[in-house]
Order: structure tokens, then C-alpha cells, then sequence
């Protein structure tokens, strides 16, 4: 399966997914592309690196989000890209994008959902004061980390951890639990049913 990587950021769950391919754990998956929305993003640089398409869309240079989500569409269809896989992208995604590639939009998130979803899981999980948070893989719809959940994995939450800390710890996880789903996305054996995701193997 062709897959594209969209990325804001520093991209280290782009280069899991990449280290998983290398070592042969995700033998149905090809990284055909990466976008990203933020021209000064690593995972721009980690992609050139490893000789993956890299494409940056900013914005402020679109109408709207239609017509945004237009023009990473053209890009993806260029490359022939069959699924997606959210790495740390900041942006929420709109119809156009949603409708093109209806289940076959993955996200990380780093909580454990429906718990603390949003762009600061780790420091809210934190403020909350709960003794277990973790991360989620899921299928992802119009809502914010509202998406069927495929996969999560939890981690102790430290009476002296910061966000740094916390975020370090969850990450680790992270890096185990995309590459995993995804190997299951891309060898055809997850099924939706309903909010409910069932694994086939
Ligand atoms: C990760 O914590 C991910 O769960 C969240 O954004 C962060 C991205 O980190 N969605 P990286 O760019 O993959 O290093």
C-alpha cells in the first residue's frame, strides 16, 4: 500500500515508521510521500534523506481549506497514494481530504483517548493528575481524535515526571505502536465495525 506521511514537525514517528520498513516489519507499506504543512519541519529533511517525496503546503497561500486540501490531494494523487498516516500533524482535516480517503486515515495521539485529546495530551494528562496515560492509534474522522481506536498502549504516569518526562515516556511508546498498526492497516487486517476496530490476526 502506498502510503503518505503528513508531518509538522520533528518527525520522529515518520522515522519509526521508516526504521520499521527497514527492518522489515511493514511488508505491505511503501512511504511514497511526505507533506507536510510547515516548510521548516525535520520530517521534511528526514524524508529527503531517505529519498521519499517531499511536498510542503503552507496555508496562507490557499483560499480556504477546500481549496488547500485540493492541492495536497492533486500531490497525493500524483503519487498514488492509497492511505495516510498523521505523524504529529497540526491541522485538522476537512471534508476534501476525509471523503478521498474515508478509513484510510491514520493518527498517533499522545493519550489515551477519549481522554485528553487535542494538541497538549501529555501536559493535560499531566495537570489531571492521572497515574496512567499512553498513546492511541485510530482511524481518523472529522472530530478531534474522535476516530475509531485501532491500537494504544499505556504508560505509568510518575509522581516527579514534567511534560518532558512524561512526553519522553509516552513517545517510546509511540514509536512501537504506529509501525505496528500500521503493518496491520496495510496487510488489509483491520476491521471497522462501528466505533469498534477488530484485528484480524
Ligand atoms: C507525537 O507525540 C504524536 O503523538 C503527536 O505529535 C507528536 C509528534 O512527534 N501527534 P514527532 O514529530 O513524530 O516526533
Amino acid at each position: 500500500m502506498r502510503l503518505a506521511v503528513f508531518a509538522s514537525g520533528r518527525g520522529s514517528n515518520f522515522q519509526s515508521l521508516l526504521n520499521a520498513k527497514q527492518a522489515g516489519n511493514l511488508p505491505k507499506a511503501e512511504f511514497v510521500l511526505l507533506v507536510s504543512d510547515n516548510p521548516q519541519a525535520r520530517a521534511l529533511e528526514i524524508a529527503r534523506q531517505n529519498g521519499i517525496a517531499a511536498r510542503h503546503f503552507v496555508f496562507r497561500g490557499y483560499a480556504d481549506r477546500a481549496a488547500y486540501e485540493r492541492a495536497i490531494l492533486e500531490g497525493l494523487r500524483e503519487r498514488e497514494v492509497e492511505g495516510i498516516c498523521l505523524a504529529g500533524y497540526m491541522r485538522l482535516l476537512g471534508e476534501t481530504l476525509l471523503e478521498a480517503y474515508r478509513n484510510r486515515i491514520l493518527n498517533i495521539h499522545p493519550a489515551l483517548l477519549p481522554s485528553f485529546p487535542g494538541t497538549h495530551g501529555q501536559r493535560d494528562a499531566l495537570e489531571y493528575g492521572v497515574k496512567v496515560s499512553g498513546c492511541t492509534v485510530h482511524f481518523v474522522d472529522a472530530g478531534v481524535d474522535t476516530g475509531p481506536i485501532i491500537a494504544q498502549r499505556a504508560v505509568e504516569v510518575r509522581d516527579d515526571d514534567t511534560e518532558e518526562t512524561l512526553a519522553a515516556r509516552i513517545l517510546e511508546q509511540e514509536h512501537q505502536a504506529y509501525p505496528e498498526a500500521v503493518d496491520l492497516f496495510t496487510r488489509g487486517r483491520l476491521r471497522i465495525e462501528g466505533r469498534r476496530v477488530r484485528a484480524l490476526d
